[in-house]
Parts: C-alpha cells; structure tokens; sequence
C-alpha cells in the first residue's frame, strides 16, 4: 500500500514509520510538509503523492491548555479531520484517524471498561473536540479507522506534550525530590510500538470502522507510576495524590478503561497487558541509550 503518513516524528508516528516502512510504500510527512488546517496544503500533499492510505496522528492534545485554546484545539482535532476526510474522499483514499478514551467521561456506574457502543460523553474541551473529529469522519467518509488510544508511551516523547509520562517519573525519581500522582484517574497506558504492530495487522483487513486499541489491563497513574519504579528497582518517595491537587484546568474522567471489542469480534486483538509492555519499553530506552 501506498501509506502519507501525518505526524511522522510524534510520539506514535515515529513507531509507525518503524513498522510500516518494512511492507509499505511509506510517505512520512513532519508539520513542515503538511498542514491539516489548511485544505489547499492537504490537497498539495494528496494530489503528490496519491496515496492509497492517509494515516492522521495530528492533535493538539495538551489537555489543560485546550480548556483555554478551544479555537486551536477544534481547528487541529476537529475541522482539519473534516478537512482531511473530505480531501480523502475526493482522492479515493481510506483515512486511518487517532481518538482518545477521553471522548467518555467516566459516568458508567459499574466499572466496566467501555466499548465502541457505549455512548461518548466528553467531560472537557479536548473529549468534546476529539469527539467532534470522529463525527466528521463518520459524516464525511465511508472507508476509514477510528482509532481510539489512551495513556501513549513511546521512546521518542509525546512532541505535543513534550516526553511521556514514564520518562518523567524516572526524571523525577532521579532528581530525589518526593513524587506525589493522582490515584484516582483509571486507565490503561499503552506503549507505542505495541500500537503500531496493531494499526499495521488493522489496516490489511480493510475492515473500516471504530476500534478500541489499548492494552490489556488497567490501572491508575499511581498505579502505573509505582509498576515503573518496581521494574526498574527504584525507591522514590511516592505518594497518592487526588484530582484537582494540582490545579489542572481540565476535568479528566476518574474511569476512561476502553475495551479493544471490535478488534476481538475480529480475530485481531494483539495487545499485551500493560505491566508486560512496560517492561518491553523500559528495554528499549535502555537499549536506545546504551547506542547513543
Ligand atoms: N499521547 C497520548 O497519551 C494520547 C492519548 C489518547 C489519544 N492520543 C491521540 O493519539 C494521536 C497521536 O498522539 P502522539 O502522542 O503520538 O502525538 P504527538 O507526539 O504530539 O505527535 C503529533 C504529530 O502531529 C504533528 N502535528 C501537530 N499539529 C499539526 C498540524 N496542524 N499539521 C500537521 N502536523 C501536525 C506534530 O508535529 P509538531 O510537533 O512538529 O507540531 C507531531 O509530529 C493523537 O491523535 C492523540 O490525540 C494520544
């Protein structure tokens, strides 16, 4: 397949280029080459190179800043997906498009993980926008992925957020200074590279739709910044923290677990359990430092 890949050197984009340059024509885009707000720049890149698949990791996806930068954030997760969706459908191309768990609000009054039936209620700006892409794609083009992720961990960093959540735990246990996380927000983290082998067994089936793709398993941030220390025999002061101690100008969803159903009611849920993920990025950056 011929692949334009969006994003290429974010955090999940980078894997993606690992994975995918193997069995495909591989186009990767940076910012630089292309701008989804921008019709005219879509339809230069499309009208390029004609790929048979677009594949979109833009986002703006810095949660408490959205609150504020609603503008900006819809402009990136909104109206540039109905952008590309409409530039797809006019090129013949299939869209692939990245959601988050936070399109739910952690209402479901048993804790059961969500599915791709369970009705969205985004509980901030960034949930609302997220969700407004996946209508427009819905609305818009008949032969797409959704993807819905949560808690991304990669060796190269979130580039909207600048590192992820484990390499500021190990920083932070590094420096000695007393770390406090919330244990009150559950989740499922879910390592990059993992994701990408998933998206790449997806889009051979060419069975289009939503899909939930997160690991196996769950846990909260305190939870997961505990397992870090465990794995990589640390000791740091750690403590719970609650929502809200910090200030955080967005409200986030106590329970966002998403269950990968559409994958399983097709044969192709490869996801491992978090706690085994971690130990195989945890591997990985040891590796990645020991060539630099
Ligand atoms: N990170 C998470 O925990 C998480 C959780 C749930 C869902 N997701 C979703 O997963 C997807 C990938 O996340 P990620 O962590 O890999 O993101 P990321 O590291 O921030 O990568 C995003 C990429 O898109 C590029 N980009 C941003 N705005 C753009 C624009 N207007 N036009 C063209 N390119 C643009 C960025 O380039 P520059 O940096 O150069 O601008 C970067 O290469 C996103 O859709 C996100 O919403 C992420």
């Amino acid at each position: 397949m011929k692949i334009l890949l969006i994003g290429a050197n974010g955090q999940l984009g980078s894997d993606l280029v690992k994975v995918l340059r193997e069995d495909h024509d591989l186009i990767p885009l940076a910012h630089a080459d292309v701008e989804v707000t921008e019709r005219a720049s879509v339809d230069a890149v499309l009208e390029r190179y004609r790929p048979d698949l677009v594949m979109n990791m833009a986002a703006y996806h810095k949660v408490d800043a959205c609150e504020e930068q609603v503008e900006p954030a819809f402009a990136v997760n909104a109206f540039a997906v109905r952008i590309l969706a409409l530039a797809c459908r006019d090129h013949g191309a299939v869209l692939l498009h990245m959601s988050s768990d936070y399109v739910f609000g952690g209402d479901k009054t048993r804790r059961t993980p969500y599915v791709e039936t369970d009705r969205p209620a985004p509980i901030n700006v960034y949930g609302v926008s997220k969700l407004a892409g996946e209508q427009f794609i819905q609305v818009v083009l008949d032969r797409h992925f959704l993807v819905r992720v949560s808690g991304l961990y990669g060796v190269a960093g979130s580039s909207g957020k600048g590192g992820n959540f484990v390499e500021l735990m190990l920083r932070l246990a590094r420096e000695g200074k007393p770390i406090r996380v919330v244990d009150d927000q559950r989740l499922t983290p879910t390592y990059t590279v993992d994701l990408a082998h998933q998206i790449a067994a997806l889009i051979e089936t060419r069975r289009y739709g939503l899909y939930h793709a997160t690991s196996q398993g769950d846990c909260t941030w305190y939870g997961f910044a505990a397992e870090i220390f465990r794995q990589s025999g640390l000791n740091p002061d750690l403590s719970h923290a609650k929502t809200g101690d910090f200030g955080e100008r967005a409200t986030r969803p106590a329970y966002s677990v998403l269950e990968n159903k559409a994958l399983q009611s097709i044969g192709l849920d490869r996801m491992r359990h978090w706690k085994e993920a971690l130990a195989a990025y945890l591997a990985e950056r040891r590796d990645t430092h020991r060539s630099d």
